[in-house]
């Protein structure tokens, strides 16, 4: 069997998530496993047509497609992001169609499961035969269990190629037909005097998209930046280097705009906010490169503090996976999300609404310095990298380390000592039948509250 295996790693070759690769070829010699290199040769698979045609080809004339990539800030790399954009600006779908595919993915585990839902997409409307995805820890290989599961998993996609097994579709075709939005009401502008907002977006082009920003920043007396990033000088993707561990040193340092951007402007805001377009169920490839460029902050949060908004031209609302990941990016900066607009409201008054009520809620929030709590999405996020910075990634990222320690991320083990001597204490007292009923019975619901009713009925706590 002939198969095409996607490689999704900017590092090319010198890739942890090709030794899966290398391990399932070696188990599986009676199987072909061509490996193309994406995420590297993205540019000259981009200027390059003969070249790009030759991997249409190669998948064209395959068993099956394995895309195999590692996780980079919640999805794929923006460079392999670009190649299934180029895949739809092509029109090349039809290469893909009724293909048998699994995803290999690679990484720490965060925010995996938003990575696979993303591809799992991208192959429904490619309409490919999704077999399975698998996604181990980054050193998972050296488990013999997962070794076996490796092979469990390459033979499954192998027997249901061979088999053409019936597959089943997980996520809708996305539709989306917006209303051609021009502002109709003007309402009192609002004061942001004291405030430091900036507007990022990726194209003024989409005339909803355009007409959305303009809107929102008529809701302030001042004049509110925009920043375009087709404006901003980022000579590239993320690299996947790792020189930023050290120091938050990145390998393009001042080669271009992006980093004097991030540390000066984007840092220095009160509120951001992030517009764009939505396309192939995230944002461009543009928006992708400039969140994984923010990788130099390596897993330290660098936008902390902020009110944060989406101002977005598309099918949120059919693409909660997209939802997640932009809720999930404010809250592990350790900033406040405000809210989400987007073009899908049936009318402009609606839309206008809507667009004022962000303006003001964002100047509210920001004045009071509101932040609801972060929900699992952020502190579940944030214990993983605790760990695996405590643990196996100290060294590269002795930025990190250096900033957990600070900042005291490192907060385990927990000491708790007054908590360890009443559970030890009430532990020993359940061993006795009638003083266990009484706890389980009468005691627990009341000693829930008791501390909490302390506060309650305090009258000197503010
Ligand atoms: C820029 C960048 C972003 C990353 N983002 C994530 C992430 O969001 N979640 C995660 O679990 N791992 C993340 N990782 C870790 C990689 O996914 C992981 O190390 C992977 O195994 C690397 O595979 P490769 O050597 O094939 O490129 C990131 C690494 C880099 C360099």
């Amino acid at each position: 069997m002939n198969i095409v295996v996607l490689n999704g790693s900017p590092k090319g070759d010198i890739s942890v998530t090709m030794q899966y690769i290398h391990y399932i070829q070696k188990k599986y010699k009676q199987h072909r496993l061509t490996i193309i290199n994406i995420a590297k040769n993205i540019h000259k698979i981009e200027k390059d047509k003969a070249y790009f045609e030759n991997i249409m080809d190669a998948i064209k004339s395959s068993d099956g497609v394995l895309w195999a990539f590692p996780l980079y800030v919640f999805t794929v790399s923006s460079s392999y992001q670009r190649f299934i954009e180029l895949i739809f600006e092509r029109n090349m779908t039809a290469v893909f169609k009724e293909k048998y595919t699994s995803l290999l993915a690679t990484s720490i585990h965060f925010y995996d499961h938003t990575a696979i839902n993303y591809m799992h997409a991208i192959c429904d409307d490619l309409d490919m035969h999704y077999v399975d995805d698998f996604s181990p820890h980054m050193y998972d290989l050296e488990k013999e269990a997962i070794r076996n599961n490796l092979l469990l998993f390459a033979k499954n996609f192998f027997d249901a190629i061979e088999n053409q097994v019936t597959t089943l579709k997980a996520f809708n075709p996305v539709k989306h037909a917006p209303i051609n939005y021009v502002s109709e009401i003007q309402q009192d502008k609002l004061d942001a005097s004291n405030k430091k907002i900036i507007i990022v977006t990726d194209s003024l082009e989409n005339s909803n998209l355009k007409n959305m920003i303009h809107a929102f920043k008529l809701s302030f007396v001042q004049s509110i930046e925009v920043v375009n990033l087709q404006d901003l000088d980022i000579k590239g993707g993320c690299l996947g280097c790792l020189k930023c561990g050290y120091d938050y040193t990145c390998v393009y340092h001042d080669k271009d705009d992006y980093i004097r951007f991030y540390n000066n402007t984007l840092k220095a805001a009160d509120i951001i906010i992030f517009a764009g377009t939505i396309q192939h169920r995230y944002l461009s490839y543009r928006w992708k490169m400039f969140l994984d460029r923010g990788f130099f902050n390596t897993h330290t949060p660098s936008l902390s503090n902020k009110q944060f908004g989406f101002i977005l031209s598309g099918p949120l609302n059919q693409v909660p996976n997209l939802r997640q990941i932009l809720e999930a990016y404010v809250q592990w900066q350790g900033s406040h999300l405000v809210g989400f607009v987007t073009d899908e409201y049936a009318t402009n008054s609606e839309l206008d609404n809507h667009l004022y009520a962000l303006a003001n809620n964002l100047i509210k929030l920001s004045d009071c310095n509101y932040r609801r709590p972060t929900t699992f999405l952020g502190i579940a996020g944030m214990k993983l990298f605790r760990d695996e910075i405590w643990g196996e990634l100290r060294f590269p990222f002795i930025a990190d380390h250096k900033a957990y320690r600070t900042h005291n991320v490192y907060d385990f083990p927990q000491k708790y000592y007054t908590s360890r001597i009443r559970n030890f204490v009430l532990m020993l007292m359940c061993k006795i039948p009638f003083i266990r009923k009484e706890i389980y019975s009468n005691k627990i619901k009341p000693g829930m509250i008791a501390s909490l009713e302390k506060i309650v009925n305090n009258d000197s706590v503010s």
